[in-house]
């Protein structure tokens, strides 16, 4: 025997099947046929007259089932689904198109634009009953899908910010005693009051201009260049630590013998920062300090020690340090020569453009002028001078 709304088939059913079912159905009569049996199931029915009025009740809570009809004024049941489908919010709500129709080409294109099922009017008990609650088991089981997707996602971040914290505390206690061992060597060598400071914003400075306005001539930088270079520059003279005081503190021009020797504190840094690499490797500016402390005496022309690199075959971030490095030490005093003017420093500059320095690099440095000036101005404010025994190198900055 056929059932239909009317029979006593529809059972309430268990807690756990509760939800909200909305009736998007243009006609009162079969909107409260349907109504009536949804709540006999156990659901709370909602309605709409059309899918203009169920994107409004939409807005104002997500219902766990959509009952469609198809043909309806204002907005039609395929409409609606399109607009559905085109919302990330809504495209996951469930929905059982209903039609008088035995249209299938109607039906087959509610499938194809993300219906999960139809019946066919007039209903039968079991048929609606079987597919409503099918439909709405499976919303619970998405919603419960997602939920545990969230709280992956939230534990994940959570783990993830913790590895963070303990990573920085780490790399921070590592970076604390590099930095001490660089400015024990900075305060070894000579009177430079805060050249580390200055050198390691300069080039954060210029790392970030050519961020800015990548060199055509060379592979775009890295994101991370700057931040990775202000870390990475006050290693440049860590490798002093292995000159002797007797010559760092010379008073006098060093013979071309002990010049030779002062050049090794590029490949002692280098040495120095390889066995940090190697007893924790992974770290960016350990890497970068590595090629500054090697390479920043090098020229662009190929004159420059160690290696006599030329070009760019000298890594990005020695070239920038290079700039930076001279620029710092020319317009600072000394206590055998005293500070240069900025404009004297300049000329400088621009004389090494494409011999000591990067050409690029020298452009992007006259760019960044009146913030160098500022930067240095603002750095020296209350450096106290100190003066010392200082000879002059050849070559050295
Ligand atoms: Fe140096």
């Amino acid at each position: 025997m056929r059932r239909d709304f009317h029979s006593k088939v529809y059972q309430r059913p268990h807690m756990s099947q509760a939800g909200t079912v909305l009736i998007v159905e243009d006609s009162p009569i079969i909107r409260r046929l349907i109504r009536d049996q949804v709540k006999k199931l156990g659901y709370e029915a909602r309605e709409a007259e059309n899918g203009a009025e169920a994107l409004v009740e939409m807005d104002k809570s997500l219902p766990d089932c959509v009952i469609l009809d198809l043909m309806m004024p204002v907005m039609s049941g395929p409409e609606l689904l399109e607009k559905m489908q085109a919302s990330s919010v809504l495209r996951d709500v469930p929905v059982i198109v209903v039609t008088a129709l035995s249209d299938m080409d109607k039906i087959v294109y509610c499938i194809d634009h993300g219906a999960v099922d139809y019946m066919q009017k007039p209903f039968r008990a079991q048929i609606f009953r079987a597919r409503l609650n099918s439909c709405i088991e499976r919303k619970k089981l998405h919603d419960r899908e997602m939920e545990l997707q969230r709280q992956l996602v939230d534990h994940n971040a959570l783990l993830k910010e913790r590895v963070d914290k303990q990573v920085r505390e780490i790399t921070g206690a590592q970076m604390s005693t590099i930095f001490a061992m660089c400015k024990l060597a900075e305060s070894r060598d000579e009177d430079t009051g805060n050249h580390i400071d200055r050198t390691r914003e300069i080039c954060y400075l210029l790392a970030k201009r050519l961020l800015e306005k990548p060199n055509p001539a060379e592979p775009p930088p890295p994101e991370d260049l700057p931040e990775n270079i202000r870390t990475a520059a006050p290693l440049h003279d860590i490798g002093k630590v292995a000159i002797s005081d007797t010559l760092l503190q010379k008073p006098a021009k060093l013979t071309p013998e002990e010049f030779e020797t002062m050049k090794t504190h590029t490949t002692a840094g280098y040495a120095l920062l390889a066995d940090v690499d190697r007893l924790h490797p992974g770290n960016a500016f350990i890497r970068m300090g590595k090629e500054i402390a090697l390479n920043h005496h090098e020229k662009w022309d190929g004159t420059g020690y160690p290696n006599s690199l030329s070009g760019y075959d000298i890594p990005l971030s020695a070239r920038i340090m290079a700039l930076a490095d001279v620029y710092d030490a020319l317009t600072h005093e000394r206590c055998y020569k005293p500070a240069m003017l900025h404009e004297e420093a300049m000329r400088i500059i621009l004389d090494g453009r494409g011999r000591h320095f990067d050409p690029y690099l020298v452009d992007l440095f006259v760019e960044l002028e009146r913030d160098i000036i500022d930067l240095t101005k603002q750095m020296d404010a209350g450096t106290e001078k100190k003066h010392s025994a200082r000879r002059e190198t050849p070559g050295e900055f």
